[in-house]
């Protein structure tokens, strides 16, 4: 195997001198190396262009370019290669001088060949290292990243299956959750969030009415307008949408979103009432458990946080959602009339800066229709 590897590997001999060349190049050849030879700086980099050499013998002293000028353009335009340089006795600084400009070490002239074959050696093996070691690296990379890809993947899998769980219980579910969660992702877009935080309100969107596979059926799918312990039954949606998906969902932003999804700006929402005047409070269990409450109030210079925002793009495309489609108890309105209502509940039920958003949002999407 070891040899194997040593047969492959090119050496190029760079030296003004032909006997010189020839000298290593015998010897060379019957250790096995492949063997190719330039008189120049030139013809040295024409070389290195036909192929892959693993090592540069390069003579210091050659006339037109030097091996010293040589050297910074092999390193830089074939970092792989190691560079050996060849020196006269006399003149070892420069020889330092060069190993600090990337060489890898030097021999003297004239050529004691145990001293270069054991140099050479060294610096194939220390390349050889070097390579299998970023090989290594990279393929730990790929395999780091095909694994999170994986898990991201089911945990995708995971939120549709509940969503489908959702869907076959609940009949006026079904294509609601996806259309909210693209309205959200298109708000979101619109209030320019970066793309993570896009995905995590779009999934958010995609599960958010998780809680109801908790309400009676007979509520669900109750044609006609609820009674007060029916409407009380259906809020608990909310507060158990979010117990639903915390073991599977480690994202906190999107747990609260889920949970505060049916707020309203001026706190008549719920399930907490959070205000959109002064920061909210969430009292989540998540909130209760971990002491979040605090840290979301920490946050309040910088603005209202994520799920804060997210609550507030889902509590908008879910209604405009809900407005917009058939239910038993009355049609479906049109898009306009709906828009109508966001405008009108702008500050009160809306946060506003969402809702002129959406409107934009819609104003661009009917104008293209
Ligand atoms: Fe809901």
């Amino acid at each position: 195997m070891e040899e194997e590897m040593a047969e492959q590997e090119t050496i190029l001999i760079v030296d003004d001198e032909e006997s010189s060349r020839q000298l290593i190049k015998r010897k060379r050849l019957s250790e096995g190396y492949r063997c190719r030879e330039a008189g120049g700086a030139a013809q040295a980099l024409d070389e290195l262009q036909t192929g892959a050499v693993g090592l540069v013998l390069l003579d210091i002293k050659m006339p037109g370019k030097s091996g010293i000028q040589l050297l910074p353009e092999i390193k830089a335009g074939y970092p792989d290669t190691v560079v050996v340089m060849a020196t006269a006795i006399t003149d070892t600084s420069t020889a330092v001088h060069c190993m600090r400009q990337g060489a890898y070490d030097y021999v003297t002239k004239p050529f004691n060949l145990a001293e270069v074959a054991l140099s050479v050696e060294r610096a194939l093996e220390k390349r050889r290292l070097e390579l299998e070691n970023r090989d290594y690296q990279q393929h730990l990379e790929e395999r780091v990243s095909e694994q999170a890809e994986k898990i991201r993947q089911s945990f995708l899998n995971s939120m549709t299956a509940l969503a489908y769980a959702l869907e076959a219980k609940d009949k006026y579910t079904s294509g609601h959750s996806e259309r909210v969660a693209a309205t959200s992702a298109a708000i979101a877009t619109e209030l320019g969030l970066p793309q993570e935080d896009i995905e995590k309100v779009r999934l958010a969107g995609q599960i958010h009415d998780i809680g109801k596979i908790g309400v009676r059926e007979s509520v669900l799918n109750k044609p006609g307008r609820l009674t007060d312990e029916e409407f009380q039954h259906i809020k608990c949606h909310c507060e158990l949408g979010e117990r639903i998906i915390i073991p599977i969902v480690e994202d906190r932003e999107i747990l609260l979103m889920v949970r505060h999804h049916h707020e309203r700006y001026d706190g008549a929402g719920y399930p907490d009432g959070l205000t959109g005047a002064k920061m909210p409070l969430s009292a989540s269990i998540l909130a209760v458990a971990e002491g979040y409450a605090e840290m979301v109030h920490g946050e309040a210079e910088s603005g209202a946080p994520l799920w804060n925002r997210g609550a507030r793009i889902l509590a908008v495309s879910d209604t405009y959602d809900a407005m917009t489609s058939e239910r038993p108890y009355r049609k479906a309105m049109s898009a306009e009339t709906a828009c109508a209502e966001i405008e009108r509940g702008k500050g009160t039920q809306f946060d506003p800066e969402v809702a002129d958003a959406f409107l934009r949002m819609r104003k661009r999407v009917s104008a293209a229709d």
